[in-house]
């Protein structure tokens, strides 16, 4: 499942100008983001985390398909929490739904950075038998 849901109002992005990196806790290699390469679209927001790391090969669960119908895709922005898309009410809304909430939590799907800060993301445990590294 992806595309658009007709309830959602979507939060005003803005894609990078510049590369940036994203480090995934407990992986070695970060992956360089080319805005030359953006946006990655569906599933999620165009440039979100969820598109991008899909886009580099890393596999996160996704159940709705990134339309702010689950909290399958809760990770925690360990680094560069500022530098990425404000959360909407819907957002906040289904991410109280997700385990171990933390205060830098965000949906994948819709947690859309603008490249002026390298990101740290953690992939909760729970999520990590879904991830591989695939680069
Ligand atoms: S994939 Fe369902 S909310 Fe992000």
């Amino acid at each position: 499942m992806s595309g658009k849901n007709p309830y959602v109002v979507p939060p005003k992005t803005k894609l990078p100008t510049k590369p940036y990196t994203i480090r995934l806790e407990g992986y070695e290699k970060p992956l360089v983001v080319d805005p030359a390469e953006l946006p990655y679209a569906e599933p999620g927001l165009p440039g979100s985390l969820l598109a991008t790391l899909l886009a580099k090969g890393i596999e996160i669960d996704h159940a709705c398909g990134g339309v702010v119908a689950c909290s399958t895709c809760h990770i925690v922005v360990k680094k560069g929490f500022g530098s990425c898309s404000e959360a909407t009410d819907d957002e906040e809304d289904m991410l109280d739904e997700a385990p171990a909430l933390t205060s830098q939590s965000r949906l994948a799907c819709q947690c859309v950075p603008d490249g002026t800060e390298d990101i740290v993301v953690k992939i909760p445990e729970w999520n990590r038998n879904m991830v591989k590294e695939g680069h």
